[in-house]
This record gives C-alpha cells, structure tokens and sequence, in this order.
C-alpha cells in the first residue's frame, strides 16, 4: 500500500469506496469545470522545434473525414458481435468459480447480455473519453507557450472533434444503448481540466487518458471481426499516435529541467490517474443496469478483479503508459517512487516495450491506403 490518499481514499483496493463514486447529478446533460490555468500568448513565432514542426505537417497531411471515409452502410448485428468477441475472447467469467455467487444460475442467455451491455459501456465510454481529449486539446492550444505546440495540438482538437462524432454516429445507429461517463474516468478528466500547470494536461490527457485508449483500441481492433468498427479504430488509432506522440515529444524537454519535489508531484498525478483508469476498467455501471443489488455488484467487480484472463486485458492497457513514463524519466526519478507503484500494479514490465515518441509514423494508415488508392 502507499503512503498518500489516492482517488479520495486510504486504500487502493477499497471496494465499497469504488463502488460508491459518484459523478454529477444523474441525467444532467452539461457539466461545468473551473479551469484554473492562464491563457498564454507568445510573439516568438520561430519554428524552433523540429519534432513537433514533423508532427504538424503529418497531421495536417494525414486528415480523415468521419462520414465518408466509413462505410456506414454496414450492417452490425450486436448479438452475433457479442458471440464472436467471447468465442474468441472468452467471458471474463470463463475458468472462475462461481458457485455461491450471484452468478451461479446464469446462463448463455444472461451473459450474452453482459456481452452486449459491455459494448454499449465501453462505446460510450470511447465517446465521453474522446470529448474529454477534446476539451483538454483545446485546453492547450490556450496554455502552451510554445508556438508549434499550438499549432500542433489545433490539428489535434480537429482529430477529437471526428472521435467524438465517429464514436457518437456507432453508438446511436449500431448498438442498443447508451451509459453515461463512467464517474472514475469523469472525476479523472474533471482532474486534468481544473489543473492550473499546462504540462499536467499533457500528463493527464495525452500520456496517460490517451496511452492507455491507444492500447485500447488496439485489443479492440484486433480482437473484433466487424468490419466497421475494425476500419474506424484503425483511422482513430493512426491520430492517436500522434496525440502520444505530441505528449512525448512536449513533456520531455520540460521534465528535463525540474526539481526533485515538482518530478515527484507529477509522478503522484500519474499514479492517481492509472489508479482512476484501473477503477474505471471494472465497468461497474453494466452490473448496475443488468439490475444487481450493492452486494451483487461488489461480488461482479470482486470477481472481475480476481479473473486472470481479465488481469491480462487490464496489464496490456498500461503497456504504452510505462514505456512513455520512462522515457520522461517519471519512472526513476527521486527514489522511484512510480516504478514502486507501477510495480504494486503489475505493470512494471512494460518498461522495456517501444515508447510511442517515434511511433505515429508506422501507424498512419490514412497515409498507407492514401498511396494505395491513390
Ligand atoms: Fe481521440
Ligand atoms: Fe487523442
């Protein structure tokens, strides 16, 4: 265990107090954040930084349009989706010990449902993410000093502006439902938004939020055989890796120069942020809507938590986290205080694995079928 409070409380694992967060008034449709940072102009308009002038002209090259480039006539059978991604996949409940549960009648019929409420959960999810990247991106068009960053997180609002809307169009005309933002990823955005230092929205936002969405849609894209959602997470895949990328490439040269005390407190945002990911991994609201009391609930994530299959899918979405931590020198630093951390979560041994500042370039696949179609 760690010496800090953590995501409001004592103990990381605390169950109940994971279960009982809770974000917003139910059904409101805005939220409102104070966002305590300055607006920065700058008049040096010298294009003094190489790697993220290489990053802007990419992005500006590599523009995808949402309603054309898909093939929304594409039927999707949810049922049948649901089916193929546990054949191939396995429930989460596979190779668990059931009896004495909630779980111990059930049958094909009621996890097929799980099946299917945990892709409407984990769309909606994408979708409020994608906002959040949104809001953060235009965030740091504002706050940034530096000129090419502004320049380049601007393609970025637009690249988040076209997540939102592909994620949004999915969920509305090819699956059955909607949740709304999952309280842990809420609280955790609410975290980067409110943030007054300008390189904590990169931390938040595009090293952590977006390194672990770029793992996972990476399992998504991989594990799927439906031919829409397959070609949109590789179009949105190909942005995220700048997006990565342009926290990278940004966030090294500022962490360079700092003090001891200033490394530590962003390693402290870090692990707070992976913390609030973990929470939000364990998708509590679907146990929820298939009408579970607290009790059954608890026992749902419990088992969840103790599901090897489930542990694995969890330590592969940190795997461009913990290399992109390292080589900000987030992992080290002081007495490796993140290292511990990252260690108590099992993710450690990603360290070694490529860190995403030179990725971007191997997965835009907007530029590969660009030279293949002409
Ligand atoms: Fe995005
Ligand atoms: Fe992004």
């Amino acid at each position: 265990m760690t010496d800090i409070t953590i995501a409001g409380r004592i103990e990381r694992d605390d169950l109940d107090a994971i279960l009982s967060t809770v974000y917003g008034e139910p059904g409101a449709v805005t939220r409102s954040v104070a966002d305590n940072a300055d607006a920065i102009f700058t008049w040096d308009y010298e294009r003094s930084r190489p790697a993220l002038s290489k990053l802007y002209e990419k992005a500006k090259t590599s523009q995808w349009n949402g309603s054309v480039d898909l093939d929304w006539s594409i039927d999707v059978d949810q049922e049948q989706v649901a089916l193929a991604n546990a054949m191939q996949n396995g429930g989460f409940e596979a190779n668990l010990d059931l009896s004495g549960t909630a779980f111990e009648k059930w049958g094909d019929a009621e996890w097929l449902k799980v099946g299917i409420e945990s892709q409407n959960w984990m769309l909606s999810n994408f979708m409020h993410g994608e906002q959040g990247a949104l809001i953060c991106t235009a965030k740091i068009v504002e706050t940034v000093p530096w000129i090419d960053a502004k320049y380049y997180a601007s393609t970025q609002v637009m690249d988040e502006a076209r997540h939102v809307e592909v994620f949004a169009r999915y969920l509305d005309t090819k699956l059955s439902g909607h949740y709304p933002i999952n309280p842990h990823l809420g609280l955790l955005l609410d975290d980067i938004v409110a943030e007054s230092r300008w390189d904590m929205t990169y931390l938040g936002m595009q090293i952590m939020v977006e390194g672990l969405a770029l793992a996972a849609f990476g399992f998504l894209h991989q594990l799927t055989t439906e031919p829409l959602l397959k070609q949109l997470l590789r179009y949105v895949m190909s942005d995220e890796a700048r997006h990565v990328a342009f926290g990278v490439l940004s966030l090294k040269e500022v962490y360079e120069d700092l003090s001891g005390p200033e490394i530590r407190e962003r390693q402290e945002f870090a692990y707070e942020a992976a913390v609030r990911m973990r929470d939000r991994l364990l998708s509590q609201e679907i146990w929820e809507r298939l009408g579970l009391n607290h009790a059954e609930q608890k026992q749902a994530i419990q088992l969840v938590m103790m599901s090897e299959q489930r542990q694995l899918f969890q330590q592969m979405l940190f795997s461009k986290i913990v290399p992109n931590c390292k080589k900000l020198g987030l992992l080290d630093a002081g007495d490796a205080w993140l290292r511990q951390r990252f260690t108590e979560l099992g993710v450690i041994q990603f360290e070694d694995w490529v860190d995403t500042g030179e990725e971007y370039e191997a997965l835009d696949e907007v530029a590969k079928d660009r030279a293949v179609n002409g």
